[in-house]
């Protein structure tokens, strides 16, 4: 940790009380300080650290009596030394530096160490121990029924990422844990199993078994469906075949996925999967979302590994956080170093910019339309290149037509991105499409009202969708 001393405004120190380890402060004790410093008495620097959302501002580690005086005697600025914590909790930290001048309180120990707990589960008691001064046992006995509770979410997290065949490294690095415990705990998922399978053979649903085991559904699916053909898992799921390239359901099967914009229907995934991938294949999504694809392979025993910008570390484990960007200085990159390969490629990239104000600010989806073709001219060619030469790749897109609220037939087409723009990109990065399957979307999303003006003003919707699928 590096120390620097300096003087720094008054004013640009703020105090959070989620980062102090004491239930209050104390009037009486900064009351004796402020006569201190009139007196002319001189104290030791107080403690801040750069403020992690607030730059030019400091957040204040350790010295609050200290600081409270100064304000109240009219000083405007001070000296503090500036820590750099290295990625240390600044709450274990200002604990370790309060237990100097007085002890904490047992409650306000208690407090300090269920707090810093819950925020980074991977502390020991020994570590927390020693910054608030107690000892191991004191802070197990702190902690029981908190680390009781993280043990179990994180036996669900570990089977869930298990089953859909994410390596024990990225499950460790995603999970914030060390990987020797993953091992011992991937120990115990038979038993895990053994209480749902049992649960199941009494006769109790598939949903009656998630919500008394607080799983989710498509994980007890993965057990209830175990060892069974993907077309008898189909007609277990209710979900009727499609013999032919025309794909359409009125809604989305809830079980699957979340509520997400842009969220696709799980039955389409299991088509997808179904036509072109088999039990156990590796099934790459670069843009999850929901997680609909990951929920649809457990059911199907497909493995998959999956991304997205926007992290759900609690929810979805399974999607690793990560970003694609593509500029000269940053170019796309493969998110991980994993000798496999895919055999199939799930891709559902925002349409454009439909649902732009849903997304990250970062998605492609605020792009402009060159630089959206572009960017996706660079991630088909990345694709291919860490794909084998037998990996499908599965793109999902619509028409983007640029009504601007007007008759189909005064429509210029200028700005449009239709499938055949894709399809050209597709083509020039070499994947050659082998099926176009229409999917269309659900018109029911618009309301009678919004249809009745469209109908009148001739405006013509789009609720085409298409699932292309290639191959090098
Ligand atoms: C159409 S949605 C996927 C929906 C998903 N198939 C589902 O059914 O839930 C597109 C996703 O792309 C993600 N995305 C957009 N730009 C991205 C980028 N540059 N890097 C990573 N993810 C991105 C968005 O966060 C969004 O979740």
């Amino acid at each position: 940790m590096t120390k620097s001393t300096t003087k720094i405004p008054i004013a640009s120190i703020i105090f959070e009380e989620e980062i102090y380890p004491r239930k209050g402060i104390d009037h009486r004790r900064f009351g004796i300080f402020a006569e201190n410093i009139r007196d002319g008495f001189k104290f030791e620097p107080i403690e801040v650290e750069p403020h992690p959302d607030k730059p030019g501002k400091y957040r204040l580690l350790d010295g609050v009596h200290r600081w409270s005086a100064y304000k109240t005697v009219g000083m405007m600025d001070l000296e503090a030394i500036i820590k750099d914590l290295k990625g240390s909790d600044p709450l274990l930290y200002a604990a370790k530096k309060a237990i100097g001048p007085k002890q904490l309180t047992e409650d306000e120990a208690r407090d300090t160490a269920r707090r810093v707990y819950n925020k980074n589960t991977s502390l020991s008691s020994a570590d927390i121990g020693k910054a608030i001064g107690r000892s191991r046992q004191t802070v197990d006995s702190y902690i029981a029924d908190l680390r009781a509770a993280t043990q179990m979410g994180l036996d669900i997290k570990m089977f869930r990422m298990n089953r859909l065949g994410i390596p024990q490294d990225r499950m460790a690095k995603r999970l914030g844990v060390k990987q020797v415990l993953i091992h011992n705990h991937l120990l115990k998922m038979p038993v895990l199993a053994n209480s749902i399978n049992t649960d199941l053979s009494r006769g109790f649903t598939v949903s009656q078994v998630a919500e008394k085991h607080n799983w989710t559904e498509p994980m007890v699916w993965s057990l209830a469906l175990e060892d069974k053909e993907d077309l008898e898992r189909f007609k277990e799921l209710g979900w009727g075949l499609r013999t032919w390239d025309k794909w359409e359901w009125h809604d989305c099967d809830k079980r699957f996925g979340d509520d997400w914009p842009g969220r696709i229907p799980a039955q389409l995934i299991a088509h997808i999967l179904y036509y072109f991938s088999k039990q156990n294949n590796l099934i790459f999504d670069p843009m999850a979302g929901g997680g609909v694809t990951p929920d649809t392979c457990l059911a199907l025993s497909r493995r998959c590994w999956a991304f997205d910008m926007q992290d759900q570390p609690e929810t979805r484990p399974e999607i690793e956080p990560h970003t694609w960007t593509h500029s000269t200085t940053n170019p796309l990159a493969w998110p991980v170093s994993s000798k496999e390969k895919p055999d199939l490629i799930i891709c559902d990239p925002p349409y454009f910019d439909k649902k732009a104000a849903d997304y990250d600010k970062k998605s492609i989806s605020g792009l402009p339309k060159k630089e959206y073709l572009e960017f996706l001219e660079a991630f088909f060619a990345l694709l291919k290149q860490d794909a084998k030469k037998t990996t499908r790749l599965a793109f999902i897109n619509a028409d983007w037509r640029d009504f601007q609220n007007k008759p189909a037939a005064e429509e210029s087409g200028k700005g449009a991105i239709l499938i055949d723009d894709y399809l050209r990109i597709l083509n020039k990065t070499g994947w050659r499409h082998t099926h176009i399957i229409q999917a269309p979307m659900s018109a029911q999303r618009f309301s009678a009202v919004v249809v009745s003006a469209m109908q009148k003003k001739r405006i013509l919707g789009v609720t085409s969708r298409y699932v292309i699928i290639l191959k090098q």
